[in-house]
């Protein structure tokens, strides 16, 4: 069985966006495969979040993740800072990465442009702790997105670097896994092409968001005045609606408003009611969920705690070995 590992950081609610391109192929993943989903709270610390704010953040994606349909039973769900294996994999693995390598990540290279008051050592040796991440539990798959391709590779590198170093065949090299066909991007709201919280928040439906907040957001969506012509190519803005309504509505009802977008027909209000009422349709019962698990702290941290557990399991035995293999042995 395939051991598929992924991490998020926890930086406030999930969207549809990490529900439609994560979270569903996640629900379907821990069925047929041995599943690793962690929230990153350590990779989160180069953002210097409050400390309020981690702890509120670090519970939000946990509920989000349960009431969405991730098993604790089926899957290993747990948080970063209850791994310390991860720690220590990741000081090893850092005596051979070199700071040059680590100065060309693009990531890297966009967080100096972003913050150029904090950049901060973290930032430099994320790579080395999400390799730290992937290989502490060996991990064949690892779904991510464009973004992360690059650390991925880097993962691979320190694998192989480690491998090579020792002359042992002990680490896997991690592959990415892309869902193919269901690779899907959700666009925002706001006539953007993709639904993200860290480039607009109000460009966003979270999962936790309440019937009414739902309706106003989508109620508020960019629109135009309508083609003038039959049949002709939708602006970004229209096709995004478009898409929203792929995901959520019946392919009748999708059917419905696209023929009245060709036949100019058209009314962007009406279609923006129907859409907003599929939404919390969708919604519902992972909201209603989410309430329930929110104010089960006793649930939650059995979760928690389940996850640690069968975490340290998993990474255990990949730290003693890599000790012993450094020379790292009782006198
Ligand atoms: P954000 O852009 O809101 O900060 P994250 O980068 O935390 O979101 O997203 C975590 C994961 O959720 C991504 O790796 C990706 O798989 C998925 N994801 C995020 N936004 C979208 C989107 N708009 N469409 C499809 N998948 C998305
Ligand atoms: N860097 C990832 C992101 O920003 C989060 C992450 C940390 C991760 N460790 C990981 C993802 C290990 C996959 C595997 O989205």
């Amino acid at each position: 069985m395939d051991k598929v590992l992924s991490g998020i950081r926890p930086t406030g609610f999930l969207h549809l966006g990490n529900y439609f391109g994560a979270l569903k192929n996640f629900i379907k993943m821990q069925e047929e495969n041995d599943c690793y989903f962690f929230i990153a709270d350590y990779h989160s610390l180069t953002t210097h979040p409050h400390p309020a704010d981690l702890r509120t953040n670090v519970k939000n994606v946990l509920v989000d993740y349960l009431a969405a349909g991730l098993d604790p039973e089926k899957a290993t769900l747990y948080i970063q800072s209850d791994l310390p294996e991860v720690c220590e994999l990741s000081l090893l693995l850092s005596m051979n990465v070199y700071i040059g390598e680590l100065q060309r990540v693009s990531s890297f290279k966009e967080k100096v442009r972003r913050q150029p008051n904090n950049v901060n050592a973290g930032l430099l040796s994320y790579p080395i702790l999400m390799a730290a991440d992937i290989l502490v539990h060996r991990a064949d798959k690892v779904p991510v997105g464009k973004d992360q391709e690059q650390h991925l590779e880097m993962t691979r590198d320190f694998a192989q670097r480690f491998n090579n170093f020792y002359g042992v065949d002990f680490f896997k090299l991690p592959v990415a896994y892309n869902f193919g066909q269901e690779l899907v991007k959700i666009p925002g709201l706001d006539g953007s092409t993709k639904m993200s919280k860290s480039d607009n928040e109000n460009s966003c439906i979270y999962l936790s968001d309440t019937p009414e907040v739902i309706r106003k957001k989508v109620m508020k969506a960019v629109t135009d005045s309508g083609p003038i012509e039959p049949n002709q190519p939708k602006p970004q803005a229209i096709e995004n609606l478009f898409a929203l309504m792929r995901a959520v509505s019946s392919p009748e009802t999708v059917q419905f408003f696209e023929t009245e977008y060709n036949e100019c027909r058209i009314r962007y209000g009406d279609m923006k009611k129907q859409l907003a009422a599929d939404m919390i349709a969708f919604i519902a019962p992972i909201h209603e969920r989410i309430l329930e698990l929110r104010s089960d702290d006793d649930y939650l941290r059995k979760v928690v705690r389940l996850g640690a557990e069968k975490a340290h399991e998993s990474a255990a035995p990949t730290v003693r070995f890599v000790r012993e293999v450094i020379g790292i042995k009782p006198l």
